[in-house]
């Protein structure tokens, strides 16, 4: 993987602000964009910035080209046998929407989650145990805050629905053994989803290997224009779930009392879509092969033992998430106690306003986790392709500076 040659790639990086290149480690929230992007969108927009699926002169049916092309690509990325089995969405929040509100759900069927969730893969089981009279069960975290497989295994019966659960978590990049915890819902005639917004961008992925139901992720996490994400079913499931959003393009001939609805993925991309960003996506996921996923996983790894080496002893500072780096991915989130004064947030600010290094602090959109252990704001470092090890390094030695000055 040449570093220095991927860099040259995303101009925001070749930008001084206030005299500084950036060190952009808030890329579980969002990464930065490569030109090739850029410039596939800026295409759209300048050649043949029309409709697809409807239109039939020649500037539509190269939209229409393109679309397919890139559901294609995203069939190729995730191991997915069909393209009909990839639904272009915002973000993985509206992939999980679409399934909470589209799935059969009856009174009394259980959905498990981790105690780790984002807050798109909670409030949708809030909000369908107050519509349905579903039940929410959640699985803590072994002591080692590892994934319990034996709690997990006493809470299957045959009334869990669906297992619902974090793929890689935003919170501490933590990664469940998602095969083991798939073979035995199934055995228990439950569904799975996984939310893999912090997964698909970093780590192999084969739905057909893994044999997941379900899989949702953001391409704006990976290299992708803002607003896409991606929701894929196995191509039965996806045709027994009833539409989410209706209207334009997802049905093929209506009355004033009926409609006759298309078949997957018609049916989920209602009205005119984000054409751009679709075609943008495509080529974000292969700039991503190019390079690798295996080689991005390792790289990210190696980044992170060089942060949680070079922070873990610092006074009052506690990763959180396995001791192991190679267990958190391309994350690390702290606490940290502050003798002076001052919080999470003040870290980052000043974080930023030293160095120009951009992370993220707060709940990071977890919430429940913080609010259970009682636990405030924590800061995040989070990795990606572009990083280096001199900006790892230079992180670590900023960190403890800052830190130094509340303590
Ligand atoms: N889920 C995104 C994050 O963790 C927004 O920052």
């Amino acid at each position: 993987m040449d570093i220095q040659k991927i860099r040259t790639d995303f101009p925001v990086l070749q930008k001084k602000w206030n005299g500084k290149y950036p060190i952009y480690l808030d890329n579980a929230c969002m990464t930065l964009k490569p030109r090739q992007v850029v410039a596939a969108m800026d295409e759209y927009y300048t050649e043949y910035p029309v409709c697809g699926g409807r239109s039939l002169h020649k500037m539509a049916k190269m939209v229409d080209e393109k679309v397919t092309a890139s559901r294609e690509t995203f069939r190729k990325f995730l191991g997915a046998r069909e393209p009909e089995e990839i639904v272009f969405t915002r973000n993985t929040t509206e992939g999980l929407n679409l399934v909470a509100n589209s799935l059969d759900f009856k009174k009394g069927d259980i959905v498990i989650t981790t105690d780790r969730e984002h807050n798109s893969n909670l409030i949708p089981w809030q909000v369908q145990a107050e519509k349905k009279g579903i039940r929410h069960i959640v699985v803590h975290s072994a002591p080692d805050n590892t994934f319990d497989m034996e709690k997990f295994g006493e809470m299957m019966s045959k009334n869990v629905r669906l297992v619902s659960m974090v793929h890689t978590a935003n919170l501490d990049g933590y990664t469940i053994p998602a095969k083991e915890i798939i073979k035995i819902a199934h055995d228990h005639g439950a569904l799975v989803m996984l939310d893999g917004a912090q997964s698909a961008p970093h780590k192999p992925m084969d739905v057909k290997a893994l044999d997941v139901d379900f899989f949702a992720f953001s391409v704006h996490k990976m290299l992708g224009p803002t607003g896409m994400g991606v929701l894929y079913g196995k191509h039965h499931l996806l045709e027994e779930l009833a539409p989410f959003i209706v209207g334009g393009d997802t049905v093929s001939d209506s009355t004033y009392e009926s409609a006759k609805f298309l078949p997957t993925p018609e049916k989920f991309e209602a009205g005119l879509q984000n054409y751009a960003g679709i075609i943008g996506s495509g080529v974000a996921v292969d700039y991503i092969e190019k390079i690798g996923r295996e080689n991005i996983e390792n790289h990210e790894e190696k980044l992170n033992r060089i942060i949680t080496d070079g922070i873990k002893d610092i006074p009052g500072l506690k990763i959180i998430g396995p001791e192991e780096p190679g267990l958190r991915g391309g994350i690390v989130s702290f606490t940290v106690e502050l003798p002076k004064g001052g919080d999470a947030h003040d870290i980052a600010i000043v974080l930023d306003e030293t160095a120009n290094i951009a992370v993220r602090s707060g709940a990071f959109c977890v919430h429940s986790w913080f609010n259970y252990r009682k636990c405030g704001a924590a800061v995040r470092a989070s990795l990606y392709l572009y990083n280096t090890e001199d900006e790892a390094k230079k992180f670590v030695d900023v960190l403890g500076k800052t830190i130094g000055l509340f303590a």
